[in-house]
């Protein structure tokens, strides 16, 4: 097997060590982030460190890179307090990755890309319109990790909106059947297949 050290690790060449650390978390999801600012100007950026903090109340939160240098979702999350998480698909994927290059706070990327902006139900900020899950979510703190600058972004679902036909009757939402794409370490991108689903565990008497 392939071994590094810390010091190894600390050692590569920038692209390589990103590449690699990236991939080492696992699986990771992959949303779209919509947001807008106070002006009206919409804004989308592919993230893949939204993960699930509690279920009552329903809180997700997401890793923001460190706010050196402009943060347009940031930016927009703090001036309106929400934002939409939209699940990104099998078919929106090139368009999806886009977003992560660095346009300025007055050019959308809805523009720049097939991305269409979709409001809802007066909802302030824009979904990702054919996105099999969006998810409407008020912003509610933020913690800096101070290790290395970067904040985790609290945010409370206040609305889903789930396509049909992967809502099961027992509330599990079958995100193969909507080929829902997932994230592997910072530019790859894998449709993945539901094998099973296991019961609730209990020790073995
Ligand atoms: C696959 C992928 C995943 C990303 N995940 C994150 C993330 O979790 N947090 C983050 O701050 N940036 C992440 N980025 C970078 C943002 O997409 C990028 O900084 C984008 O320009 C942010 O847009 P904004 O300035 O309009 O908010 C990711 C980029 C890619 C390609």
């Amino acid at each position: 097997m392939a071994f590094f050290t810390k010091k190894q690790l600390s050692e590569k060449e920038h692209l390589y060590k990103i590449n690699l650390i990236n991939s080492l978390s696992g699986y990771k999801s992959a949303n779209l982030i919509g947001s807008i600012s106070n002006e009206g100007i919409e804004n989308v950026a592919v993230f893949s460190s939204v993960t699930h903090l509690g279920s009552s109340p329903p809180l997700f939160g997401f890793v923001l890179r460190p706010t050196t240098v402009p943060r347009n979702t940031y930016k927009n999350i703090k001036e309106t307090g929400v934002f939409t998480l939209n699940h990104i698909h099998e078919d929106i994927i090139d368009d999806a990755h886009h977003t992560s290059a660095k346009y300025p706070e007055d050019i959308s990327e809805f523009k720049m890309t097939n991305l269409e902006a979709e409001y809802k139900d007066n909802f302030k900020a824009p979904f990702v319109k054919k996105s099999p899950i969006q998810l409407a979510m008020k912003y509610v703190e933020e913690y800096e990790i101070k290790a290395n600058g970067v904040l985790l972004i609290v945010g409370e679902i206040q609305s889903v909106y789930i396509a049909d036909h992967l809502l099961q009757e027992d509330g599990f939402v079958n995100l193969s059947k909507g080929k829902v794409a997932t994230i592997n370490g910072l530019n790859g991108y894998a449709i993945p297949n539901l094998k099973t689903r296991q019961k609730y565990q209990r020790p073995k008497k």
